[in-house]
């Protein structure tokens, strides 16, 4: 179903013109263990927090949970084969950690990795590049009950458990991810609440930031022993922030929103220290007393390429005082410090998670990270969009959805001419999946899942982006 505010359809695209990309460009789409897997309790795996989270009532729309998902599980080789009907050149995937590893510690457990094992081994018989993320949310659920991402340990645990998955795969994939998007885990999983475990303290949510990092420079570290030809690299979620207006008081606002989800991350990962200015802005939250001699030399392991998963841009301005906070970052907020900032919708058009539409903004975070922080190669690593989709025939064609591609393939290459060595591409999703709190509620993906049936039906945007794939860019309309 067409939204009155979404993006042009495709007859309105053209005279675009035909672009390029560089030779050897790695097209793929992405998924998420917890997201598709099912097979929740079988093959040795035992609860993670998003089973303990979805299972709570209240918690996911519609009491949803991913007990079944997409039974991806059970149906690996017909979903490579769509890959391959695709011509993906790689698939982003995670490991789930509580199947590899019950309980997130001790042993590893031989038949949750003979799954992913036959997933590479199908994925490289067609000729698809496995991309393997560690860490895409799902904690095993005894971490976090002995203290979760806020306490210290969990960050050694998570290296144990790369060093497991590293010595089973690392022979046959040669890209590795550490954290998916470590914004959401500690802001939303312990600020907001809104993501597993739902736990709602500002100074845990940072504490769960810094120890996150930790667990990604350790697990680099022990990449680097275990498999020292990998290709290692983490994935952050950024946003441009922008200020609504001129004032001062607007400014500072973008600058503080801007600290928390952009420079909590970057500067840590890719510079080694947190900015100091937010650490004044978090001063009324934490003393820091988590950080200790050493840590940001190790969270700052060089690394082989950096991720970017791009979906939308923040426009905030100063707070009013007794004002309420917009609905979708109700309190308990997840920016800690800086909970009265308030967000601002511009009336552009938007998606059905009420994302505005800004591919503009894919050039300007791609080339701030490329100018401010790193000149090692970047990849977009997630980037899509949710909007109601009709099945009408046996077909979905959702033209509002390939529109958004469309745009944000241009931005990317806009970026790539602007300098930045842009390596790469992963759609957000492969298919229709378990989309967090908004349990099935939500489609992102390129192939349609009827949750019933478990049919898959590649949508008008998966045919496009086969072709743009086959053509290596984007065809003049
Ligand atoms: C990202 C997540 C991914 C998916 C998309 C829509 O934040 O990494 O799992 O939910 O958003």
């Amino acid at each position: 179903m067409s939204n009155p505010a979404s993006p042009p359809a495709v007859g309105v695209l053209d005279d675009r013109p035909p672009l390029t990309f560089p030779p050897g460009f790695l097209w793929g789409a992405a998924t998420a263990a917890y997201q598709i897997e099912g097979a929740a309790a079988e093959g040795g795996r035992t609860p993670s927090i998003w089973d303990t989270f979805s299972h709570t009532p209240g918690r996911v729309v519609e009491g949803h949970t991913g007990d079944v998902a997409c039974d991806h599980y059970h149906r690996l080789g017909a979903d490579v084969a769509l890959m391959a009907e695709l011509g993906l050149k790689s698939y982003r995937f995670s490991v789930s950690w509580p199947r590899v590893q019950p309980g997130g510690t001790g042993p590893a457990n031989a038949e949750g990795l003979d799954f992913y094992r036959r997933l590479v081994d199908e994925l490289l018989s067609h000729g698809i590049e496995p991309w393997l993320t560690l860490y895409h949310w799902d904690l095993p659920q005894p971490l976090e009950d002995a203290g979760g991402w806020p306490a210290r340990d969990t960050a050694a645990r998570f290296a144990d458990y790369t060093t497991l998955v590293a010595d089973a795969l690392g022979d046959r994939v040669r890209y590795w991810t550490t954290l998916n998007e470590p914004w959401c885990s500690a802001f939303l999983g312990y600020g907001s609440g809104a993501h597993a475990p739902g736990r709602s303290d500002g100074a845990e949510a940072v504490r769960a930031g810094h120890h996150l990092m930790l667990g990604h420079g350790l697990a680099v570290r022990a990449l680097r022993a275990a498999r020292p030809t990998a290709e290692v690299g983490v994935t952050v979620n950024l946003y441009p922030v922008d200020p609504a207006g001129d004032a001062p008081a607007d400014v500072d606002a973008a600058r503080r929103i801007d600290g928390l989800a952009n420079r909590f991350f970057l500067d840590p990962l890719l510079r080694g220290s947190y900015p100091a200015d937010l650490m004044a802005d978090l001063a009324g939250v934490t003393d820091f007393g988590h950080v200790r001699d050493g840590d940001l030399a190790t969270i700052s392991t060089p690394l082989d390429m950096v991720g970017v998963n791009y979906y939308s841009r923040h426009v905030v301005a100063a707070p009013v005082p007794g004002a309420e906070p917009e609905p979708y970052w109700r309190a308990p907020s997840c920016w800690p410090g800086s909970e009265d900032v308030r967000f601002v919708t511009r009336g552009v058009p938007v998606t059905d998670m009420n994302w505005e539409i800004d591919a503009p903004g894919l050039v300007e975070t791609l080339r701030r990270v490329h100018e401010q922080y790193t000149d090692l190669p970047l990849y977009v690593t997630e980037n899509g969009s949710a909007f109601v989709d009709e099945v009408v025939d046996g077909q979905v064609d959702d033209v509002d959805r390939l529109a958004y591609f469309d745009a944000h393939l241009r931005a990317a290459h806009e970026a790539i001419e602007a300098g930045v060595p842009l390596r790469g591409y992963f759609a957000w999703s492969l298919m229709d999946n378990f989309e967090w709190a908004w349990g099935y509620t939500k489609r992102f993906g390129m192939v349609h899942v009827d949750y019933d049936s478990q049919v898959r039906i590649p949508k008008s945007s998966a045919r496009w982006y086969a072709e743009v794939i086959r053509r290596n860019g984007l065809a003049a309309q």
